[in-house]
């Protein structure tokens, strides 16, 4: 028979909907949380559930029958470790915790190896969807011993998210992948947030389009290639008043916050030496936003060019807008998907990444249409070089690359910033140069630092005497 009782360490809102969804589907659970008042809330909040409070880990631990299944929701770092550390000696052989915080992956990796020393299973798992995926189906990234994996998919399969019949959750691969899988996913967050908010910026500073109107744009393109989570919350945020009639968008402090995932991802791709350019704009951006008052002060020294250029024709260049950001798009996945690829070779995880783009497709912040596309060509080919490759991908970008070089050109014209879009025709431009000026690089490598230079008449390395 299978086993209906989880433990849930952590009552955050994350905590907490994955609690009732949980209990939605059957499960007994019973909660523990550091602090009394959380738990406390959620009973007076639904007393009829088949939830047990408890308010001492030992009461908490007592609860459950053995082999136990205990998820921690607690916040990643040093709480993690602080709760695995307190639970150890009420464990025995075959307990299996899950962390599903959004943790580092080498902290996963290291107490998976920590615990499997001690005969404690470990899975460390991703979990996206905020608090509406949590409660009515999330997209969730499993990493560990398969065996382990094979023992709870049971209750992962029933508070995952659908499509098309299928759960979003699947086995990753082993120890740390599982987050890093969700780290990618955080970075390629951070890439599309980006793009749709500069493509709203120059809607909104190019075309001087009002918050009505330009919501009604990103409706219309939510409605084609360009369907997704993200942009169907940024028509929503776009039309929203608040009890003053104003619109609150308007209200919002112009600074982007960030709990650290895309930094990590970023540092990932430094180590790995896998181009990241967009998604590292992406995180540099976030910073930049976050110097308000140096940037009020230096925009004292702008020209500022707000009058709408006559001669721009506005459906045409909303059309190309469109173009413009599904190209962004297209190289934000395109980047995170390789990164992926980059650390399944170095950490020997064997990722399927038609897998990961089915997982992607519901429940999570990423969701999109794109990952159709995406899913069929992994399944085509795991280890395609680059999506950029495909011919489907190939196809589009070649279609759209002169909308987002008009795009680009304008913006710049208007002195307004597209660090993303910009970043993802670069990328793509190189990617599609057979010529470099690398060649460059290495002759000046060369000539301060005999650091050698290959040819392109004849094999070996060289050196060359510059100073003569
Ligand atoms: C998700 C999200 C979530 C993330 C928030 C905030 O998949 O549900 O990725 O895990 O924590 O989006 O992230 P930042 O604070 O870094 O923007």
């Amino acid at each position: 028979m299978l086993k209906k009782q989880i433990g849930i360490i952590g009552l955050g809102i994350m905590g907490t909907n994955l609690t009732l969804n949980f209990e939605k589907n059957g499960y007994q659970i019973s909660i523990f949380n550091r602090t009394k008042d959380k738990i406390n809330e959620l009973m007076l909040n639904y007393p009829k559930k088949n939830i047990k409070p408890y308010y001492t880990l030992k009461e908490f631990i007592s609860s459950l029958n053995h082999p136990k299944y205990i998820l921690l929701m607690v916040k990643s770092g040093k709480a993690t470790d602080e709760t695995i550390k307190k639970l150890i000696p009420y464990l025995k052989k075959k307990d299996i915790i899950i962390d599903g915080g959004n943790t580092y992956f080498k902290d996963t990796i290291k107490r998976y190896n920590k615990l499997k020393k001690i005969g404690i299973d470990f899975i460390g798992m991703g979990i996206s969807g905020g608090e509406e995926g949590a409660l009515n189906g999330a997209s969730i990234m499993p990493g560990g011993d398969k065996t382990i994996y094979n023992k709870i998919s049971h209750f992962l399969i029933k508070i995952a998210a659908k499509k098309n019949n299928r759960s979003c959750v699947d086995y990753i691969g082993p120890n740390g992948s599982g987050h890093y899988v969700k780290m990618i996913h955080n970075g390629i967050e951070y890439g599309n947030m980006q793009l749709i908010s500069e493509t709203y910026n120059i809607l909104k500073n190019i075309l001087l389009i009002n918050n009505k109107k330009i919501s009604k744009i990103f409706n219309k393109w939510n409605k084609k290639e360009l369907n997704s989570y993200l942009i169907k919350i940024t028509r929503n945020i776009l039309k929203f008043k608040n009890k003053k009639n104003k619109y609150l968008i308007d209200l919002i402090l112009d600074k982007a916050d960030n709990k650290g995932t895309g930094k990590w991802a970023s540092i990932s791709a430094l180590e790995l030496e896998s181009p990241f350019s967009l998604i590292t704009e992406a995180v540099f951006n976030r910073y930049l936003s976050n110097l308000k008052e140096e940037r009020k002060i230096a925009s004292k020294n702008k020209k500022i060019i707000n009058k709408k250029i006559k001669r721009i024709k506005e459906k045409i260049f909303i059309n190309d807008l469109e173009h413009a950001l599904y190209f962004g798009i297209i190289i934000s996945y395109t980047q995170g998907f390789l990164l992926m690829q980059k650390a399944s070779r170095k950490y020997k995880w064997n990722l399927n990444y038609s897998v990961i783009a089915k997982i992607f497709q519901e429940g999570c912040i990423i969701k999109a249409k794109i990952l159709n596309k995406i899913r069929s060509i992994y399944k085509k080919n795991n280890q395609i070089k680059n999506l950029l490759l495909s011919s489907f991908f190939q196809k589009k970008t070649k279609k759209y690359q002169s909308s987002i070089r008009n795009i680009i050109i304008e913006s710049i014209k208007h002195g307004i910033p597209t660090p993303t879009l910009s970043s993802a025709l670069s990328y793509y431009d190189s990617y599609n140069s057979d010529k470099l000026p690398a060649n460059l690089i290495q002759a000046q490598r060369d000539y301060f630092g005999n650091h050698m230079y290959e040819r392109t008449d004849k094999k070996g390395k060289f050196h060359t005497n510059w100073k003569i």
